[in-house]
């Protein structure tokens, strides 16, 4: 009985030895400890039939042999395991002990912040903010805004057109329309947005923002107009800034006025920017055309009122002193940092 106890014990350690996987250990396992068939546990049953003197000594063999091989199946199982955790993580391609990469903090876009800047200034003064679609029915970019059918005044717009009926906005100006046709007066609303021309240089960017503002009700004049945007660009410029006001030509307005305000990138000497002029074009105003308030049924001889619409980014330019349009939309982060 002790030679086979010794034997097995043998046995069993070159079985271990020779395991490659848990599932070998495993079976090495049942096959000397297993409840029912282990090796070492049917010998143990035998116990009773060997001589009692004997009994103790064997006995004791016995179990120290089944409790050193329980232990040597623990230790290989652990062994196994580690090495296949090592394994595994020599394989990872993530370190997972270096430093993590920094969240960078992000802001508002510049021409965000003047935006929402330009709105508060307007919602202080008693306006109202609303918005309109930017895919616009023809009729309401051009007809309604009294654009007769093959004006030359549509071609300064450089529409981008969705099909026969359909266009891109070019400015916000439907915006007045689709306000007065929904509401009767006094209306005060301004209308911020994007509006898209086939456009692209210094100044030009094929998409850009336009605030509209539209003022109808009794008795408004030429003067509301210059009061009501004088204030508003000293607010944004201060009141050191020169501004002037040129006359122009719109269709929808009557008369029509265009703002510039002193280059802020040469200071009014004339550069690249500016076109050599000096000044820089940022909003078109004028007095609303009797026409249009006929078109959507208001009474000329009752209400009269203003509009004006202006460039968002031609603002932010000015502001912060940007020399091309054309960075606010290229997404260089080095650019954008700048304004957070
Ligand atoms: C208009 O779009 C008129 N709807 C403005 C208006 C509204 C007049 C209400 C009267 C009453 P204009 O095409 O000039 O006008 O454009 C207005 C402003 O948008 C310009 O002064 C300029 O600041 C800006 N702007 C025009 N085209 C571009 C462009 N491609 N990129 C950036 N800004 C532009
Ligand atoms: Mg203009």
């Amino acid at each position: 009985m002790k030679e086979m106890l010794i034997r097995l014990q043998q046995e069993a350690d070159k079985d271990l030895a020779a395991c490659a996987s848990e599932d070998d250990i495993f079976a090495v396992k049942v096959r000397y400890l297993g409840r029912k068939e282990g090796r070492i546990t049917m010998l143990l049953r035998e116990l009773g039939k060997i001589p009692q003197e004997e009994r103790p000594a064997v006995g004791k063999l016995a179990n120290e042999i089944k409790e050193n091989l329980e232990q040597r199946v623990a230790q290989a199982q652990s062994t196994i395991h580690e090495k296949r955790k090592r394994d595994y993580l020599a394989q990872e391609k993530t370190d997972v002990t270096l430093p993590g990469r920094k969240a960078r903090r992000g802001g508002l876009h510049p021409v965000t912040l003047v935006l929402d800047e330009v709105i508060e200034i307007f919602l202080t003064m008693g306006f109202e903010a609303v918005e309109g679609p930017e895919a616009e029915l023809d009729w309401y970019n051009f007809g309604s805004l009294n654009f007769p059918n093959e004006h030359p005044a549509r071609d300064m717009h450089d529409t981008f057109y969705l099909g026969k009926e359909m266009l891109l906005r070019t400015h916000t100006s439907p915006v007045q329309i689709r306000t007065m046709e929904k509401q009767a007066p006094p209306v005060r609303i301004v209308a911020p947005g994007k509006v898209y021309r086939c456009d692209s240089d210094i100044s030009h960017t094929p998409m850009f923002h336009q605030l509209e503002g539209l003022m109808v009700e009794e008795g408004i004049s030429f003067s509301d107009l210059k009061g009501v945007l004088t204030h508003f660009l000293h607010r944004v410029f201060g009141e050191e800034t020169p501004i002037r006001f040129r006359p122009s030509f719109f269709p929808f307005t009557e008369p029509s006025a265009e703002v510039d305000i002193r280059c802020a990138v040469c200071r009014g000497k004339g550069c690249r920017v500016c076109s050599q002029s000096g000044w820089l074009e940022i909003l078109g105003s004028g007095m609303v055309h009797p026409e249009v308030l006929r078109i959507v049924k208001y009474d000329p001889e009752q209400v009269s009122g203003f509009a004006f619409g202006m460039g968002i980014e031609r603002i932010a330019m000015l502001k912060f002193g940007i020399d091309d349009i054309r960075l606010f939309y290229e997404n260089d982060q080095r650019f954008l940092e700048q304004f957070q």
